[in-house]
């Protein structure tokens, strides 16, 4: 029989059809975030499970969940998964890389300019039928060209960020992991210390996963380290900054604006981030064109057939220590 496959919400319309076609559909996923008892009941019956980035999974959902082998995450970042316990009952994970690059590190560039050119303040603004033509002082916004951009991790999405600042001119510099340079890295873009980085970028961008180390990572003392004419983008996940710290630093006008397509307790924000002219909120749209959103559902079809197979799944993100055997030696 087919492998039983539980789909934790609607996508696409190819991937529903590729996966109506391989496995046997336990559920019709429908286009919201099913409640906790829905999914832990889903992932108990599955041999195998897709889940997106607004299911969080837990121990005792995998702890419930005895046939599942794969749980292949609707993204690359995958913090909404409780690896260790997942690891710990032999349950591969595994995300969506490489697909989503470029598509969120366009909408980065989207955020950013937004921000620094005012395009959502300047179309609400013709909307609201006040504009009353052209004005030399109308609007003014910051120059992008020939500035610094400050990545905060150079992964994927980070380094296709810094791509795209060829074209605008910009000096590139980035934090690493480790304090040299990665040599894959071009060499004209220029590795910081945190601190520096956000002394020095004129435009700071997140790319980090979320993580306990990436957890409010920017806060109030490193917001106070920006240049008050600096902008702040993340298109990476909410707790990386503290929502309260920026909202405080845009009130006090340390910071020139902000661009979030991420909020620490989605779909909740900061109540007076809607106040503030200078940020541009998305609703968490990194990946979110058609084309993409079909690779990532494909990519997890993909992780899901290689694992029925008895082959490794090619986006697997934890490692599962080898079981105990009869005999008590590890396999
Ligand atoms: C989106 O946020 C993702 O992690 O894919
Ligand atoms: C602006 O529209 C210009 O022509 O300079």
């Amino acid at each position: 029989a087919a492998p039983r496959l539980y789909i934790s919400r609607l996508l696409p319309d190819p991937v529903m059809a590729a996966a109506r076609q391989q496995y046997q559909l336990l559920n019709e996923p429908r286009d919201a975030a099913p409640a906790h008892d829905t999914l832990a009941a889903g992932l108990c019956e599955a041999d195998a499970a897709i889940c997106t980035l607004t299911d969080r999974i837990d121990a005792s959902m995998l702890a419930a969940a005895t046939r599942l082998t794969i749980l292949a995450n609707y993204a690359v970042g995958y913090n909404n998964i409780d690896l260790a316990a997942a690891s710990a009952r032999g349950i591969v994970v595994t995300n969506t890389p490489d697909v989503l690059t470029d598509s969120t590190a366009d909408l980065t560039w989207a955020l950013l300019l937004a921000v620094a050119r005012r395009v959502a303040e300047g179309d609400a603004y013709v909307r609201s039928g006040d504009w009353s033509g052209w004005a030399p002082t109308q609007m003014l916004g910051t120059d992008v060209s020939g500035k610094t951009l400050g990545i905060i991790g150079m992964g994927r999405i980070g380094q296709a960020v810094a791509q795209r600042a060829t074209g605008f001119n910009m000096r590139v510099c980035y934090t690493s992991r480790t304090p040299r340079s990665p040599d894959w890295l071009p060499s004209q873009w220029e590795v910081r210390s945190l601190p520096d980085l956000l002394k020095e970028a004129d435009f700071v961008s997140l790319h980090v996963p979320l993580t306990p180390d990436t957890h409010h990572l920017i806060g109030a003392r490193q917001l106070a380290l920006m240049k008050p004419t600096a902008f702040l983008i993340n298109t990476s996940r909410g707790p990386v900054v503290e929502e309260s710290a920026l909202v405080d630093a845009l009130l006090q006008r340390r910071l020139a604006g902000a661009g979030l397509d991420v909020f620490e307790q989605e779909p909740l924000f900061h109540p007076s981030l809607r106040e503030l002219r200078q940020v541009v909120l998305l609703p968490h749209l990194g990946s979110a064109t058609l084309a993409t959103r079909v690779r990532m559902g494909m990519i997890c079809l993909e992780n899901i057939a290689a694992i029925c197979a008895g082959r490794a799944a090619p986006n697997q993100v934890n490692q599962i220590e080898a079981r105990q055997g009869l005999s008590g030696s590890t396999l």
